[in-house]
């Protein structure tokens, strides 16, 4: 028997597919489709998969010409399969030419011309409506997403508002953007949706008005100050069926949701503690020492060390303190416990001061640790009493991450997800998040 294995995303099944299923089958006796897994598509940068795993097995299943359907996991998986399954030929698209040749070491490798004039970019070009993206604000962050955008499908970056016209025209002719505007309803009349990327506190304002002009928000951490600002946003956006999503990139990335999960099924136990740490050394008269802009350790850096607490323990905490240094009004440093019933959180901030930017998660059969930097997660180790059981993860963070926030953006505009609260980053998580900073910010006022 000739047993023949091919592979691909097979994402919105077309023609092309069909053609390259058949032609495979008739190269022998028996087809072996393998799927690629929605993790190893989103590791190896492919964002904008459309249709789950299921569904393209199901469609892979349909076409009639596969004998058997397995999963596609990770690198180097195609050398281990085709020993398994002592397979005779591999074949795949013309477009992967020469791409494959190494597998001639193991099988037959044939390259089947790839049908014209059809492919799932396309079809998802054609069926997605482009967001047309307007960004609000032109510094440092707002540069770094130009570029990170260019990475996802269905979004594009129209314009840019400032209320400083020349900043707006410069970032504008910098990304060779349409247009740039100061003037806020012009801006907002030309755009599907907003990134914003100002100051923290013009946050709120900005997130009101685009909601009021029906624009779909993708808003800078910490999205607001004040845990009733976020609750009556959120709802406000719900309301008026407009997507609302905080930009945490961490919460969005593989590496981090897979360490989540991990911990969540229990393979280190019950957790007693998570230990998160996030400082930077900063110079200068910059906006993150002016406490007339909400400057400060906590409202920089906090957002990111109390996703992994709160991921753990939920939003229910007991307690929470703080143990800042202020400096000039600000804190450059701050420790935290947050108290739960069964165990910590604890976190240090600092935007002048050197620690080791690692997460520790200890649990009763063991930890995890991430090493610096953690909230990238592009690698983690479970460690066990008995060191055998010790396992390494590796993981892929493409570029500032940033891709990742606005790639779920993208998904929950246009699968319509405003009313649900199925984000990878929930909206009560974003909520605890931000009113465990905004008891802060109350604390050292007084
Ligand atoms: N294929 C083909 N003819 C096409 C499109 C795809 O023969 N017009 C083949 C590919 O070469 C591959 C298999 O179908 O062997 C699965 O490809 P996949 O990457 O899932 O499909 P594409 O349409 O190429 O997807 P994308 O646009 O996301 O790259």
């Amino acid at each position: 028997m000739i047993k023949v294995i091919t592979y691909g995303t097979f994402d919105l099944f077309h023609e092309g597919h069909d053609n390259l299923l058949r032609r495979a089958k008739e190269l022998g006796d028996y087809l072996i489709v393998g799927v690629t897994a929605e993790r190893f598509d989103r590791e190896r940068g492919k964002l904008n998969v459309h249709n789950s795993l299921m569904q393209r097995i199901e469609d892979v299943k349909n076409s009639g010409f596969a004998d058997e359907i397995i999963v596609e996991e990770y690198e180097g998986q195609k050398i281990e399969d085709i020993l398994k399954h002592n397979v005779n030929i591999f074949a795949i698209g013309s477009d992967w030419v020469s791409k494959f040749d190494y597998l001639n070491e193991y099988c037959k490798v044939v390259y089947l011309e790839r049908t014209k004039g059809v492919s799932s970019t396309q079809l998802r070009n054609e069926k997605q409506q482009i967001i047309e993206l307007g960004i609000i604000g032109t510094g440092r962050i707002a540069n770094r997403f130009i570029p990170e955008s260019k990475y996802v499908s269905g979004v594009t970056v129209k314009g840019v508002y400032n209320p400083n016209e020349k900043s707006a025209k410069d970032f504008c002719d910098k990304y060779e953007l349409d247009f740039y505007s100061s003037d806020f309803e012009e801006f907002a009349s030309q755009v599907d949706a907003v990134y914003i990327a100002s100051p923290h506190l013009s946050h709120a304002d900005y997130i009101r008005k685009c909601l009021e002009r029906k624009l779909h928000v993708l808003c800078e951490k910490p999205m607001v100050l004040s845990k009733n600002q976020a609750i009556e946003l959120y709802n406000f956006a719900m309301e008026q069926n407009l997507v609302l999503i905080e930009a945490l990139k961490t919460a969005y990335s593989s590496g981090f949701i897979h360490l989540i999960s991990l911990v969540k099924s229990g393979v280190i136990g019950e957790i007693r503690d998570v230990d998160a740490t996030f400082t930077k050394t900063k110079e200068g008269n910059i906006r993150e020492f002016d406490p007339n802009q909400a400057g400060g350790s906590m409202t920089e850096l906090a957002s990111y060390v109390l996703l992994p607490i709160i991921k753990i323990f939920g939003t229910e905490y007991k307690n929470v303190q703080f143990f800042p240094f202020i400096k000039n009004e600000v804190d450059v440093f701050t420790r935290g416990i947050v108290e739960y019933k069964n165990g910590t959180g604890s976190f240090k901030v600092g935007l002048r001061v050197n620690a080791e930017g690692d997460l520790i998660i200890s649990g009763t059969k063991g930890y995890a640790y991430v090493p610096a930097p953690w909230w990238k997660t592009e690698y983690f180790e479970l460690r066990f009493k008995d060191s055998n059981f010790n396992k390494k993860y590796f993981y892929k963070f493409d570029g500032d991450g940033l891709r990742y926030e606005l790639n779920e953006f993208v998904r929950n505009i246009t699968l319509n997800l405003n009313h649900s609260d199925d984000y990878l980053f929930k909206k009560r998580e974003s909520i605890a998040i931000i009113e465990i900073i905004d008891k802060f910010l109350n604390s050292i006022k007084k």
